[in-house]
């Protein structure tokens, strides 16, 4: 492992533009973009060459991503502070999204539990996007020699991957520490939110169900309704952290609780111990609309005002490109791309 020594501890992470961010989302990801902005220099894209990887309506895909923007804006990434711009504005991701694609390996893609889930069963029709999206998720990340990646759970395998294709590149060109091998930061208490109607599936966009996830776009009644109809088990809520060892649902609903109180889990169960979920459905769905309208409002204000939203994202790709390209030329000097001009 680099120490990142003569690397500048920088932050990047993205969100794909394709449909309303979650709590999944909020939690696992973006309330942490927001914390890191105190301590890193930040870049927070919108990765909309990523959304491709599927078939997308354009003009939905165009609201999307100006949508997102919003939700960034309203969760609380400062646009004085952090770089947020769309990916495709920056040409430099694909560049060296194609460099490092001569890098990595078939058999490091073909171990991609991602890939497998997205692409079904019928693999011989995904796009070759998909397959490929974990090494354009490395080239975002090097392209600014980032240093520490803010992620969910489930994104940990491709910032191995991440790792494995700098390493690799380093040793193969013998430039030691030219790329630093970045960090994932994953917050323990809501690495892995799940579904409200199955504890045993992550919460996700692409779940048919809408009941299924909390959207930051959702109103008061409709979080109440979710949390009310949410999947629970007969038993009342347990004394000890242990307690909710078998019981996926319930361990959900604390996790949630914690993470949106700020609070740990023990804390949690100390409070709500032998409530019963008639009880605790109510808290914790009083405690949701009072932390996540306000994101919905914001949201809304900015959406208002669709320019402001590009300016941000012109200036945001502005800022993101100038620690970019410098890189990415340096990485064709190293491999001996010519360079006339
Ligand atoms: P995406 O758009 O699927 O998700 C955005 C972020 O939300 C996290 N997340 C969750 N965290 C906790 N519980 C959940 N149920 C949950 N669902 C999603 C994800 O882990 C992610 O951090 N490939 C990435 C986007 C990407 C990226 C990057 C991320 C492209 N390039 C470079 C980091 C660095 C993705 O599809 O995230």
């Amino acid at each position: 492992m680099t120490e990142g020594k003569q690397h500048v501890q920088r932050v990047f992470s993205g969100v794909q533009p394709t449909g309303n961010l979650h709590l999944g989302n909020y939690l696992g990801a973006v309330r942490n973009f927001v914390r890191l902005q105190d301590d890193y220099e930040c870049v927070y894209c919108i990765v909309d060459l990523h959304a491709i990887t599927v078939r997308q309506e354009p003009e939905t895909l165009r609201r999307s991503i100006r949508e997102l923007a919003a939700a960034y804006l309203a969760c609380g990434v400062d646009p004085q502070r952090s770089a947020i711009f769309n990916q495709s504005q920056v040409s430099q991701h694909a560049e060296l999204g194609w460099v490092l694609n001569c890098i990595a390996r078939m058999g490091w893609l073909n171990r991609m539990t991602q890939f497998k889930e997205k692409a079904g069963k019928d693999r011989e029709k995904a796009s070759v996007g998909l397959y490929d999206y974990p090494v354009l998720q490395a080239a975002d990340i090097l392209a600014y020699r980032a240093t520490h990646v803010p992620i969910g759970e489930d994104q940990k395998q491709h910032i191995e991957l991440c790792r494995d294709i700098a390493a690799k590149f380093n040793n193969d060109y013998e430039v030691e520490d030219f790329f630093p091998l970045p960090e994932p930061l994953i917050q323990s208490a809501a690495a892995r939110v799940m579904s409200l109607r199955d504890g045993s599936k992550k919460m996700s966009k692409s779940d048919p169900s809408d009941a299924s996830r909390i959207n930051l776009t959702d109103d008061a009644d409709q979080i109440a309704k979710k949390i009310r109809k949410a999947k629970t088990d007969p038993e009342p809520l347990p004394d000890t952290v242990e307690g909710l060892e078998e019981r996926p649902e319930a361990r959900n609903l604390v996790g949630i609780y914690a993470a949106l109180n700020d609070q740990s889990v023990e804390a949690v169960v100390t409070e709500f111990a032998g409530k019963q979920f008639g009880t605790f459905k109510p808290a914790l769905a009083d405690l949701a609309v009072a932390k996540l309208g306000p994101i919905a409002e914001e949201m809304q204000r900015h959406l208002a005002d669709l320019s402001h939203i590009d300016e941000i994202l012109a200036k945001g790709a502005e800022r993101a490109e100038a620690i970019a390209e410098p890189v990415v030329r340096e990485v064709y000097d190293v491999m001996g791309l010519l360079r006339t001009r």
